[in-house]
Formats: structure tokens, sequence, C-alpha cells
């Protein structure tokens, strides 16, 4: 649907329906794993990786033409057990975090078009958040990490991904600090991911883009990398009325706009996280009913799908 990939984070439960199949391969062209591709989903112990659900998203974006990105080699929130309680020492820790990152990333080489190196390695404060990958692994973590992802396939995109850089200033200032130094230092950074789980009203479009005019002026990729557009951030609707439908549309149609107004080289892609409303992990995360995502339980496009599509043709006046 547009001149860079669009995709969508799908489990791979749901590609047991047909008409889910359809819909999500026919709309868009890139797939994100919701959950199946991160750490604790794969390594299920040290000596055994879990590979299907995996295996099984990547057949469905091949078979609908889709690239893959691939979400996320590290993450605090999804270290396996085993890996979180390590006993061995240090080195043995980082051998295990290397021998992972090879095994993935080796398996799914040129099938996987970019990763998700690390995940929200920053806190609310702009310091390194306090994990067992820096604990272990020391402050210069990141930097290997991304070391070892080039090492295990030299052609594939690397990627930063965090939420809150647009309307946290001190996170920004810490990621793009974290950004200039890797460049500096020659580590192998492609781009960063703004995970844009925003709302109705915020943040405000200007603070958007203006960490992707700070990216751009890196040289480096920008991906909207999990978009979802909250209308009961407050809790108090119980269904989606219209005018918060119509405050979705044009809030869709603005941030698809404002990236389409990047130089074209520096638009990697734009993710959507969820197919349909009912699947969206916001529900369960907030405890609100919500309808954040571009189609409705009966996969049936809403006015936020409209939305989307105006941006990318370029048509402002159709409200
Ligand atoms: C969420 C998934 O949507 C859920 O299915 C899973 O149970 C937990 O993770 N930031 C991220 C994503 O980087 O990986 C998270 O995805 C949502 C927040």
């Amino acid at each position: 649907m547009a001149d860079f990939p669009v995709g969508v984070s799908l489990q791979a439960a749901r590609l047991q329906s047909e008409r889910f199949r359809e819909v999500a391969g026919s709309v868009f062209s890139s797939v994100t794993a919701g959950y199946e591709m991160k750490m604790r989903h794969v390594a299920r112990s040290p000596d055994f990786y879990r590979w299907h659900n995996v295996d099984a998203l990547v057949e469905f974006a091949e078979a609908n033409q889709m690239q893959v990105h691939g979400h996320t080699l590290v993450w605090h929130q999804s270290t396996p057990e085993w890996l979180e309680r390590f006993d061995g020492s240090d080195e043995e820790f980082e051998a295990k975090v290397r021998e992972y990152i090879f095994a993935i990333v080796g398996r799914y080489k040129g099938r996987v078009t970019s990763w998700d190196v690390v995940n929200e390695a920053l806190d609310s404060s702009g310091g390194l958040r306090d994990t067992v990958f820096r604990r272990r692994m020391g402050e210069d973590y990141v930097a290997r990490l991304f070391e070892y992802a080039r090492e295990a396939d030299p052609d594939v995109l690397l990627f930063y991904n965090d939420y809150g850089t647009t309307w946290n200033p001190r996170k920004r200032a810490a990621m793009l600090a974290m950004v200039d130094d890797l460049q500096r230092r020659g580590i192998p950074i492609d781009g960063v991911g703004l995970q844009l789980h925003v709302t109705y009203s915020f943040p405000h479009i200007g603070q958007i883009e203006a960490v992707m005019g700070e990216l751009v002026n890196r040289g480096l990729l920008v991906h909207l990398s999990e978009l979802d557009v909250r209308v009961n951030p407050d809790g108090d609707q119980t269904e989606l009325t219209r005018s918060r439908s119509i405050e979705q549309y044009l809030r869709y149609r603005d941030i698809v706009a404002a990236f389409l107004a990047l130089p074209p080289e520096n638009r990697f892609a734009i993710t959507v996280w969820g197919l349909r409303d009912g699947d969206s992990w916001l529900i369960a995360h907030w405890g609100n009913p919500e309808w954040p995502l571009l189609f409705g339980d009966d996969l049936e496009p809403k006015p936020a799908y409209r939305g989307f599509l105006e941006a990318l043709q370029g048509d402002r006046n159709g409200a």
C-alpha cells in the first residue's frame, strides 16, 4: 500500500484463521511476531530453542511476499527464567547470550530483514535500565549486542527500539546520546524504532516529528515500530464513540503523514501493533476497554484505516 513496508504484529495462533491470513496478507507488507521471537519464548532452556511458532510466522510472511522484522533479541521483560537466574560466571552468561543471538539471527539469515537488537534499555530518567544484561555484561552491553548481531548476519539491519522517546525529554536525550556514542565508535546501528503507543491526543505530533528529525539528522532509518492509538486512556468509555473514532482517524492520518514527510531514504517502515482491536495487548495492559487498531474484531476496516490510507495517498482533505 506504500513505497515503504507497512507492517503488522501477529500472533502465530491467529494464522489458523483463513480470513485473518487473508486480511493480514493482503493489507500489510511486513510481519513482526507479537511475542514468539522474544528470547523467553524461543530459548526455553539453555540447550533447547523452540522454533515452530517463529517458523510459522516467517513462512506466512514469505507465502505472502511480506518482509519480516525481528523483535527482539534482548528485552528485560522477556528474559528466560533460567538466564535471569544463571549461576555461571559473567563470561559464561555473555557466551550464552552470544550463542542465542547467533542461533536466532543465523537461523533466519536472509529471511529476516531487520532486528530490534535491544528493546527498552533506557529508563524514564534517562539512565541505563537496571537489567540482568547490564549487571552481567557491564555498562557497554548494548554495543556488544549490536556487534554480535552484526557478526551473526552482516546484511541484516539493526535497530534500537524504545517507547517514550517522543514525550519524555530525558529519555529522548539519553537515546540520542547513546546512538551518537555507538555511531562515533563505529558500532553497527542502522536505525531506531519509536514504539508509538500513543493516545488520540497525546503526545503532540510535533514531539513525534522532532525525534524523527533528530534520527534523520544522524542518517538513521526510522521505524514507527509498534503503532497503536488508544481512545480510552481514562477508562471512561464503554464503546468506540463516533467522536473518538474520528479523533483516531485523524491521529493515524497525521502520524502517517508526518512519517511521509521524512526523506524517503530514512523511512524504514511503519508497523501497527496488532491487526484487530480485540487482540491488542493494551486491553490487558491497562485493564480498560480499548479499540486501538485499524480493524475491528469482525476484521472490517475502521475509519482509522481510512486515515492511514488517506495519508499515504496524500489526501489531507477528506474527513
Ligand atoms: C507485547 C505483546 O503485544 C504481548 O502479546 C506480549 O504478551 C507482551 O508484549 N513493547 C514492546 C512489545 O516492545 O514487545 C510489547 O508487546 C508491547 C510493549
